[in-house]
């Protein structure tokens, strides 16, 4: 049997035809694909705009500078994360705060968040950064109301759950992303996730003022509309400092095609999250489902106490699981920064069990159940 990975793209026919005939159009990048993908996408998780940006990391990026964060700005975010996720308030030179994870969805507690807010005066932090973390999305109707409460902003890291949602207290689907409780969206297209564009990424907002913001930056701060002057047609003006954090056309042309796929995708990872369940019911730990909730299932995670032997185990089986992740605040830039200290209990107690088994659509019933049976003998003896 040949290798498995933990996670991998799914490309086919009609993906690849989609990217050579944008290559072969006037456009390789600004042309019409780009506002497809935009439309399409802003459509599917139900958010009034989408803007596309060259991977979710600039889009976290302009995510904070577009909510005015700034230098000796405060944030809070989970420590059970890609380093992304927390990065992006470092950019803006604010200051990361780290509360614990929910020791059974593995999500960011409400209550950890909510004990660090009422333990600092008044105005102290600016936002959260709740990750829908392997697929499973946090119940934003509740942080809203926390925000709200304490007048901070709310980044939704949405990078492993297209397609996912929760549902609210009006019995409403939420779908990951769609604005209703946090401000922006931040979606990430690299090839182990569930749409790849190669490098990918879009934002997803309800507010015509951060759209527009989003977009300035994502281009150089430049723009053609209200300038001070107009010198003729050539004309522009560079109205802020921004970025090129541009998606191509032909990576948009993909991620059209990729899309179009992602609900059978979702569907398809669900079922094999439901054979690991059912094979592992009672025995070994996996991430909890709250009701109402669709776990869009980019990992699938379970705890193990040899973590580091299972892994070996594996992988000398050709199984390669994975571990997401090494606690943030645990990276030696972190600890440089003073974060050695941070007492997130649940967080450094998940790290060190949880491994991550295969999860793509593409799996075969037949690995799958080659997965099943390693981890059994591992476990059982
Ligand atoms: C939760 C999370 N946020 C952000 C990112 C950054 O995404 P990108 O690689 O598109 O910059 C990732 C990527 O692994 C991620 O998993």
């Amino acid at each position: 049997m040949n290798k498995i990975p933990y996670g991998r793209q799914n490309i086919d026919q009609n993906d690849i035809d989609a990217v050579v005939l944008t290559l072969q159009s006037d456009y390789l990048t600004q042309g019409p694909k780009v506002k497809e993908f935009e439309v399409k996408f802003a459509e599917y998780v139900g958010a009034k705009y989408a803007v596309a940006v060259n991977n979710a990391t600039s889009g976290l990026h302009l995510s904070v500078l577009a909510l005015n964060l700034y230098k000796g700005d405060r944030v809070i975010t989970t420590p059970i994360t890609f380093a992304a996720s927390a990065n992006c308030i470092r950019y803006a030179g604010a200051e990361v705060w780290f509360a614990d994870i929910d020791p059974d969805t593995y999500l960011l507690d409400i209550n950890s968040v909510k004990e660090l807010i009422e333990s600092k005066p008044k105005g102290f932090f600016k936002g959260i950064i709740p990750v829908d973390f392997a697929g499973l999305p946090v119940n934003m109707e509740e942080f809203r109301a926390l925000a709200d409460m304490h007048n901070l902003w709310i980044i939704e890291d949405a990078c492993h759950a297209p397609g996912g949602f929760f549902t609210d207290s009006k019995s409403e689907k939420n779908f990951c992303g769609n604005g209703n409780y946090s401000d922006i969206g931040v979606f990430s297209f690299h090839p182990v996730k569930h749409i790849a564009c190669g490098e990918g990424g879009m934002l997803t907002t309800n507010s015509k003022e951060l759209y527009d913001k989003l977009m300035l930056l994502r281009t150089h701060g430049i723009t053609k509309e209200n300038m001070d002057e107009n010198h003729g047609n050539w004309y522009y003006e560079m109205i802020e400092l921004g970025f090129n954090y541009r998606l191509t056309d032909f990576q948009s042309a993909l991620g059209i095609t990729q899309l179009a796929k992602n609900k059978k995708g979702v569907d398809r990872r669900n079922e094999i999250a439901e054979t690991y369940e059912k094979a592992f019911d009672g025995k070994i730990k996996f991430q909890d489902l709250p009701n109402g909730t669709y776990n869009a299932h980019h990992l699938f995670i379970i705890e193990v106490e040899n973590r580091k032997e299972l892994y070996d185990f594996l992988h000398s089986n050709g199984i390669l699981a994975q571990i997401h992740y090494v606690p943030v605040h645990t990276m030696p830039y972190y600890k440089s920064i003073g974060y050695s200290e941070a007492d997130l209990r649940n967080a450094e107690k998940y790290y060190s069990k949880c491994i991550s088994l295969p999860m793509y659509p593409a799996l075969s019933n037949e690995e799958q159940n080659f997965v099943i049976e390693q981890v059994n003998h591992f476990v059982n003896g």
